[in-house]
């Protein structure tokens, strides 16, 4: 892995590819890992920048982290690279979260944005509190129970189990501080339905069939609700969709940022 300072921590970063950038933002509590087999397939045709967030994978936990921190960190690190101009952003889940605050924070840097397995909505007051109540437990005891709960939500019913073991021990590797930093920071997040009519960046919206977390019809309001945005749905999946389905998943991203690029 290689290493960026950047606003006070080291992240970590995969660096995959040639051609236009492309900036993943992984999920929670994943790590930069969910986007390879994306980069394997299109590394000919475009360069995958792909970091842990602070706090996950072999980047640097802090006690609190927001979602401005996270897209202020992915801006600080652009700079690190001296990267100046706009880039393609992917997020999934959480990421997608973040790739909305990025875009209402940094929106010069952003070019195109891959909206994937996400919501556009924020917290409900009593998943907030469920969030605020399960940071407490995790600092306390550790991520297993989140794991544990949040496994069968986020493979398709049918997901091989080396898959489904693998994430697991992603997941489970993930440094307590940075999964509750999170947690709090997903609590708190802004209503991003309001943000829909400041992009201008062309969008596409892709989620698996059967993805429990943040299902079709809540991709769908994205969709709607972004000018000229488009709708994929990979059949037979669940929320992971870039590793469930990696293929499909590759070859709609790729087809989208190459007309695009
Ligand atoms: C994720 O996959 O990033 C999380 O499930 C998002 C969430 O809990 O809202």
């Amino acid at each position: 892995m290689r290493k960026a300072a950047v606003r006070g921590i080291e992240m970590a970063y995969d660096d995959v590819g040639a051609g236009p950038i492309v900036l993943c933002v992984h999920g929670f509590p994943l790590s930069h890992r969910l986007w390879l087999p994306t980069a394997e397939r299109l590394s000919k045709s475009f360069r995958f920048l792909m970091p842990d967030l602070r706090g996950f994978g072999d980047s640097t936990a802090t006690a609190d982290a927001s979602m401005s921190d996270y897209a202020d960190d992915l801006a600080a690190f652009l700079d690190a690279l001296r990267i100046d101009g706009p880039v393609d952003v992917m997020g999934l889940s959480m990421g997608g979260y973040i790739v909305f605050e990025f875009v209402r924070r940094h929106a010069a840097k952003a070019k195109a944005l891959v909206l994937a397995d996400t919501q556009a909505g924020s917290d409900t007051p009593e998943k907030a509190k469920f969030r605020l109540d399960a940071a407490d437990k995790v600092l306390a005891e550790g991520l297993r129970f989140v794991v544990d709960s949040m496994t069968p939500n986020l493979f398709a019913p049918d997901a091989s189990s080396m898959l489904v073991n693998e994430w697991r021990d992603i997941m489970l590797a993930t440094d307590p501080r940075g999964a509750a930093a999170a947690m709090r920071a997903m609590a708190s997040r802004a209503d991003s339905t309001t943000t829909f009519a400041a992009i201008h960046q062309p969008t596409m919206v892709v989620v698996g069939e059967h993805d429990a977390i943040t299902p079709p019809d809540v991709a769908r309001v994205m969709a709607d609700g972004i000018a000229g945005a488009t709708l994929e749905v990979i059949p037979a999946i669940g929320h992971m969709s870039p590793v469930e389905a990696p293929d499909a998943y590759a070859s709609i991203v790729g087809e989208f940022l190459e007309k695009l690029n």
